[in-house]
């Protein structure tokens, strides 16, 4: 069976009260959205086969945050600002090569 998004997109946007790390304390809110922004800009977001950017609550692998996964290839990122989620974009999700650098599992 096929995705039926080329690339689906999920950024943690959990917040803590506790104190406990959560990736919202990481800007992940902004940098969601930023990458909403670009994927419509570049003209790779949409419906099926597309590229679609989703909010998800923790994604449990909160001591690594901020955190987001790509499906189908359940590839893990973390990132800083929006340089890195330009890298993720441009290289992953534009010309299916996968940014190593940004990679939490390796
Ligand atoms: S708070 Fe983001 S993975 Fe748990």
């Amino acid at each position: 069976m096929t995705s039926y998004y080329q690339h689906h997109v999920f950024f943690c946007l959990n917040q803590r009260e506790n104190g406990e790390a959560c990736c919202a304390d990481h800007n992940a809110k902004a940098l969601q959205e930023y990458a909403k922004k670009r994927c419509k800009e570049l003209g790779i977001a949409g419906g099926e086969g597309r590229v679609r950017i989703n909010k998800a609550g923790c994604l449990n692998r909160c001591e690594l945050g901020p955190v987001l996964v790509v499906y189908p290839e359940a590839v893990w990122y973390t990132f800083v600002d929006e340089q890195d989620i330009d890298e993720i974009i441009d290289s992953h999700l534009v010309n299916g090569k996968p940014v190593e650098r940004l990679m939490v599992d390796r």
